[in-house]
């Protein structure tokens, strides 16, 4: 980053103080409620995460959902907590990460209610009216709250109130989002169906949320301000929340009552939308209405992160300030470059929620474009900030697919002379190649980010067009080798149904992997594709081929389309896509046989077998690492020593196949840790349980 503040005169209205109830945020960059997978669990972790995106320059940096109640428990899932006061100390290492660069440390108070499992605290689940949850297959359901269930409730939002100021928060939350707490689960019709003033007309669903609002001002309004988080729109027409009528009703209701609105669209999966369903500031055409009836500052979402939508956000009386989760995530210093003309070297999200996954799998967060995330504590990784380098070794890094050029990229960082071969003439590997299939163009930020970078470093040097053996390596004279060749899919169906070859899989004629249509295989139809992987790329495969014009159908051993789509948020709009398309879906079938105009399927609870028609296969199955120079220089040791290289060492999926975001974590571990002392055997820090403490 640029040393001297050359900040774009255009962009200045980005740094203009706002205003928040008795407070004042340094500049328009607001970092909205996220989780990590951190939360409770892990509070250094979690706090030292929050300090970097202050250093950052986010003028308010957030929580995500913090429990305030053993009956608002949403275990397994890892969030904050604040039950009693014996959560405070944890939280406060956060406000203090936050306040040593500056910025107004935020906290949502959230109490679930029926999206609460209580799994771990036992209590029963509450709710507006007895009803089981929707979003759940659990055999219990929420209870009815009675009036004094609604007394209770406030008093113990207004007691985590009072514990988030001690623990040093500026702005407290109350939350009114994502269908996934009480005050919208009393707003929505669908799910209130009381008969006493909480239920019935707007002005009766809405009036728990006004007291919470009044509550948590009487509490705390003197000194901090007090935000409402409120989903304006809930993408379900009349059987929802909608911007066009109770959406917009609630805010002209309560338009003055909190300092800040925040306003979003739900449920989750439509408010974090990937980049593959919606493009950068998707949320305006609901949010924009908002502005029009408060004089409060109003913040909202989209995927910001070019700062000229940003700007233009502002300037055409859109927001007030520029909400962000994953572009927060993707690059916590994104303010400070905006603020000191360093455009360029945004590290911009790509839209893919891997972050979201640390979530749904209950581990730290991670992300595919900043691999430093959820590591600032437990491995002390700085997104900006690198140690130089220790020695003289130079480097032959092989294949610039995300790891190599992710290596090449913090080696040459570090002051390392790096030299970075290509067997093909366009740097990017899988992540060029998968950015020319229907909606994954933004996976080319992944190379575009790290190409920049290395173009601006006199001391690396990509050599397009040379694919090198293992002679040459030995020949060519660098101390370290790092192989970064990437993986190529199976032609023969092995993968996590099978374990042997799928009959009539031997054909290259009409059994095609994603890497032959990705070359631009021609495949005839009808055409089944065989999505065995799981993930996005089968479905995204079926509708390219849809796209153009064949029959398609899906097989999958799953029960539905894209399985692990179900930790990004995804699978029901990729499902949804492909039915809308007219592709043709089977779920809980494995292939067991291919001859040339028939697929055999077998269900995969009965066995019961039926056919097909099908004049080709797209198997996406499993891959395999293309090895072939690392298993070489591992055949030639005598070759090795002579040439005094003094490692070679895989990475990313020519290691293990694995996502993108893990191969470019490869790529900056190894550039990181390689020259780690002798004896430095400790993977990361751990947060252990004082089995001393009551
Ligand atoms: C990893 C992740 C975790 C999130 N957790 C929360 C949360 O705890 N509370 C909340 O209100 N919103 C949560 N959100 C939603 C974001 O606050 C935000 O509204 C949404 O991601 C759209 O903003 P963006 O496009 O800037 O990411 C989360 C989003 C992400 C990506
Ligand atoms: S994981 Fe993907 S969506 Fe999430 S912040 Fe990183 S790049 Fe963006």
């Amino acid at each position: 980053m640029g040393l001297a503040v050359t900040r774009d005169p255009r962009f200045d209205i980005l740094f203009e103080p706002v205003r928040i109830g008795p407070l004042v945020a340094k500049n328009r960059f607001y970092q909205v409620p996220h989780c990590n997978g951190m939360g409770y669990a892990r509070p250094r972790a979690h706090a030292a995460m929050r300090g970097v995106k202050a250093e950052g320059g986010w003028a308010v940096v957030s929580t995500e959902e913090v429990e305030i109640h053993p009956s608002s428990d949403i275990s397994p899932y890892i969030e904050g907590r604040l039950w009693d006061d014996r959560d405070i100390p944890a939280l406060a290492l956060m406000t203090e990460a936050i306040h040593k660069y500056g910025a107004l440390a935020a906290i949502e108070l959230v109490h679930a209610g029926m999206s609460a499992s209580n799994l771990y605290s036992r209590e029963a689940s509450i709710a507006p009216s007895h009803i089981a949850n929707p979003a759940s297959y659990a055999p219990a359901q929420a209870r009815s709250m009675t009036k004094a269930d609604i007394r209770s409730y406030r008093r113990w939002h207004r007691a985590a109130a009072l514990r988030a100021r001690r623990a040093g928060f500026n702005i407290v939350y109350v939350y009114a989002g994502h269908s996934l707490s009480l005050a919208m689960h009393f707003l929505q019709s669908r799910h209130n169906h009381r008969s006493d003033e909480y239920g019935g007309s707007l002005v009766n669903r809405a009036r728990l949320l006004r007291e919470l609002i009044e509550d948590t001002k009487e509490a705390v309004g003197a000194d901090c301000a007090v935000a409402v988080r409120f989903a304006v729109d809930e993408l379900r027409g009349t059987d929802g929340i909608s911007a066009d009528s109770e959406g917009r009703e609630v805010i002209a209701m309560l338009a003055e009552l909190p300092d800040l609105w925040d306003v979003n669209v739900s449920d989750w999966s439509n408010d974090s939308k990937t980049s593959r369903f919606a493009a950068e500031g998707y949320q305006e055409e609901f949010v924009r209405f908002v502005k029009q009836l408060t004089t409060k500052p109003v913040v909202g979402v989209g995927r910001f992160t070019s700062p000229d939508a940003m700007v233009s956000q502002i300037r055409r009386g859109v927001l007030d300030m520029i909400g962000a989760a994953r572009p927060s995530i993707a690059d916590p210093f994104l303010p400070k470059k905006i603020e000191n003309g360093d455009i360029d070297d945004i590290r911009e999200c790509i839209g893919c929620n891997v972050c979201v996954t640390g979530d749904h799998t209950m581990t730290p967060i991670r992300c595919t474009q900043n691999p430093t995330m959820g590591e600032e504590w437990r491995k002390g990784w700085h997104p900006e900030v690198i140690p130089p380098r220790t020695g003289e070794d130079s480097f032959l890094v092989i294949g610039a697919g995300p790891s190599g050029l992710e290596c090449a990229r913090l080696l040459g960082r570090r002051g390392y002379t790096v030299h970075l071969a290509e067997a093909g003439e366009q740097p990017g590997g899988r992540v060029t190649r998968e950015s020319r299939l229907p909606g994954l163009a933004a996976w080319a930020r992944v190379r575009d980010y790290r190409l920049n970078q290395l173009n601006k470093m006199q001391n690396v040097e990509i050599l397009r067009g040379s694919r090198v053996t293992a002679d040459e390596v030995v020949e060519f004279g660098a101390t370290r080798v790092v192989i970064a060749t990437g993986s190529h899919w199976r032609r023969d169906g092995i993968g996590r149904a099978n374990c042997r070859p799928i009959r009539g899989f031997d054909t290259k004629r009409t059994v095609f992997t994603p890497d032959d249509l990705m070359d631009g295989a021609p495949v005839v139809g009808p055409v089944a594709v065989f999505d065995d992987d799981h993930y996005y790329l089968g479905a995204v495969l079926a509708e390219k081929l849809r796209l153009t014009g064949l029959r398609v159908t899906l097989v999958t051993p799953a029960d539905r389309v894209s399985a692990w789509t179900v930790n990004t948020l995804e699978q029901h709009t990729i499902q949804k896509r492909l039915l809308e398309l007219g592709v043709e879906v089977f779920v809980n079938r494995n292939i067991v046989e291919f001859s040339r105009s028939e697929i055999l399927l077998e269900c995969t609870y009965t066995g019961r077998q039926t056919a097909i028609q099908a004049a080709a296969v797209v198997t996406a199955t499993s891959r395999l690492p293309n090895d072939e120079v690392a298993l070489s220089l591992d055949a030639m040791p005598e070759a090795v020593d002579a040439a005094r290289i003094v490692s070679i060492a895989s990475i990313g999926d020519c290691h293990a196949p694995s996502t993108i975001a893990a191969a470019v974590y490869a790529g900056y571990r190894y550039a990181r840790e390689f020259d780690r002392p002798p004896g430095d055997e400790v993977a990361f820090q751990r947060e252990l349980t004082d089995i001393r403490a009551p």
